[in-house]
């Protein structure tokens, strides 16, 4: 669910470009923040005349944004790199204008210079907290013909200075992603989003509001609210006080058209009660939480310098299930970080027995360059890894397998959000981010309708109207 997304500008709603409009070819690998980051940056060069192309031969400007979570993301921005200028240098043997190239999200903040210095055809390197100055730096770089780089963690906040969303949502527009915080204070050991998402920040209560009325008013049904660690969350409310996540929530909860609401990724540190009773007051938000533990081993945990121990998520997980019986869990592992003996893993295997996961996402340690952990002596050998990353994920495949046949009988109100692959078919989202597919009508897409669940297929749900008809 965070950062297994690789996404491309597929995901963002593409136009044909006009004739006399520039074409705009956006690139997005990483979390959920960056596919945000990347509509934001097709609104802000929208008066500069960018619509956006579906393919970088058509782009006059190619933007890659970038993740540096794990594993050799450098080399990877290096060889995406190298196909994007072959690209741009067969546009000028065609007669066509060659592209402006721009690189940004983590690889950008964290190894600019590294990229200009490899990369010299690169016009632009942005990082994300500065892509409101994006028109300015596509100017500075057309008149000075050199390298733009701007890789600030700036004093202004470029929410403020961002035009207004267009180009946010996801699956016809019915779903959204909308950032209310950004960056980290957390410093885990292994971790290199402080280093590029910089400290922690909240967009003010007015402004999110803002633009979820705008989302809804375009048709968003259900939003989910990002942020490096969401439940941080503590924005200016406008009145001279702060609004945390539970109010953020039930602000949103009160605008009409707006079902579903949801928030990723939270931190265990930050739950606290006030959001686990959101869960059992708040009939927005989705009963579908994704809280990373990362390991379950004490020791572990500790080293990470994650701030609480396996009882203690243990614990609060009791609770959750306490305030929401319905709850289903989500999570994220990381397998061999350094130190990590049998014996650890071992108690990792044992918290997901004891917790039960509906889905997570697993991982082999990577170390990032920076990191605390990347210079710990007792690195654990890659075969090791490999060992016990299988053996995790079958754990957790069968987990969710176990979870997704639970379904099969229970009657669930799904988010149609699109036509199905088979013609008569329509598919949408269940409470639990599961795709449900159904035999029904068009005119369906855009409801939320029950749907009793006949079936488990491999990565989704299939099921048939509790009502065949809908009343108008
Ligand atoms: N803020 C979230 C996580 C953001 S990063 C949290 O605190 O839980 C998303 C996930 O990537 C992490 O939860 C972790 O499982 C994984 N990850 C981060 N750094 C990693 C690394 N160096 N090696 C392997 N996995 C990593
Ligand atoms: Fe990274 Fe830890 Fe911050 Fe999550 S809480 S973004 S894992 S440093
Ligand atoms: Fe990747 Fe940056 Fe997101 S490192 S996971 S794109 S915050």
């Amino acid at each position: 669910m965070t950062v297994e997304t690789i996404t491309d500008s597929k995901t963002i709603p593409q136009k044909s470009s006009p004739a006399n409009s520039r074409g705009l070819h956006v690139i997005t690998w990483g979390c959920q923040m960056n596919v945000y980051d990347s509509a934001r940056m097709t609104d802000v060069l929208a008066p500069l005349g960018y619509q956006p192309v579906t393919s970088p031969e058509q782009a006059e400007m190619v933007i890659l944004n970038t993740c540096h979570i794990r594993e050799r993301a450098a080399e990877k921005v290096f060889s995406e790199l190298g196909r994007l200028r072959k690209i741009s240098e067969e546009r000028v043997s065609a007669g066509l204008k060659r592209s402006i190239i721009a690189v940004a999200g983590c690889v950008a903040q964290a190894e600019g210079e590294e990229i200009l210095a490899r990369a010299p055809y690169v016009d632009i390197v942005l990082g994300p907290q500065t892509y409101h100055r994006l028109p300015e730096m596509v100017a500075r770089a057309a008149r000075a013909g050199g390298a733009v780089i701007d890789t600030d963690f700036p004093v202004e906040m470029k929410f403020d200075f961002l035009p207004e969303a267009s180009a946010p949502q996801v699956e016809g527009n019915l779903t959204a992603f909308l950032t209310i915080q950004e960056g980290c204070d957390k410093f885990c050991s292994f971790c290199v989003v402080p280093y590029t998402r910089g400290a922690e920040t909240s967009r003010s209560l007015p402004s999110v509001l803002n633009e979820a009325r705008r989302m809804v008013e375009s048709g968003v049904r259900e939003i989910t609210l990002l942020g490096q660690n969401v439940n941080a969350y503590h924005g200016d409310d406008g009145e001279g006080g702060t609004a945390d996540l539970p109010r953020l929530a039930a602000a949103l909860a009160a605008l009409p058209g707006l079902e579903r609401i949801r928030y990723m990724t939270s931190h265990p540190r930050d739950m606290d009660q006030a959001l686990i009773d959101a869960h059992r007051d708040n009939p927005a938000l989705m009963p579908f939480l994704h809280l990373p533990v990362q390991s379950g081993s004490d020791r572990i945990l500790k080293a990470m310098n994650r701030g609480h121990t396996s009882d203690e998520y243990r614990a609060l997980i009791a609770r959750l299930r306490e305030a929401c019986p319905d709850l289903a869990l989500s999570s994220d592992f990381i397998v061999g970080h350094p130190g990590e003996t049998e014996e650890d893993f071992e108690a990792t295997m044992q918290l997901v027995r004891d917790i039960g996961f509906a889905q997570a996402f697993s991982f082999k340690y990577s170390p990032r360059p920076g990191t605390p952990a990347a210079g710990q002596p007792f690195q654990v050998d890659e075969a090791i890894k490999d060992v016990r990353l299988q053996r995790l994920q079958a754990l957790l495949r069968e987990q969710q397998d176990a979870f997704n046949a639970d379904m099969v009988g229970r009657t669930l109100p799904v988010l149609f959000t699109g036509r199905g692959r088979k013609p008569g078919q329509i598919t949408g989202r269940s409470p639990y981010l599961q795709p449900v597919h159904v035999e029904g009508s068009d005119e369906l897409i855009g409801q939320t309708v029950p749907v009793v669940i006949t079936q488990r297929l491999t990565n989704s749900l299939a099921g048939t109207l509790l009502r065949e008809r809908v009343c108008a």
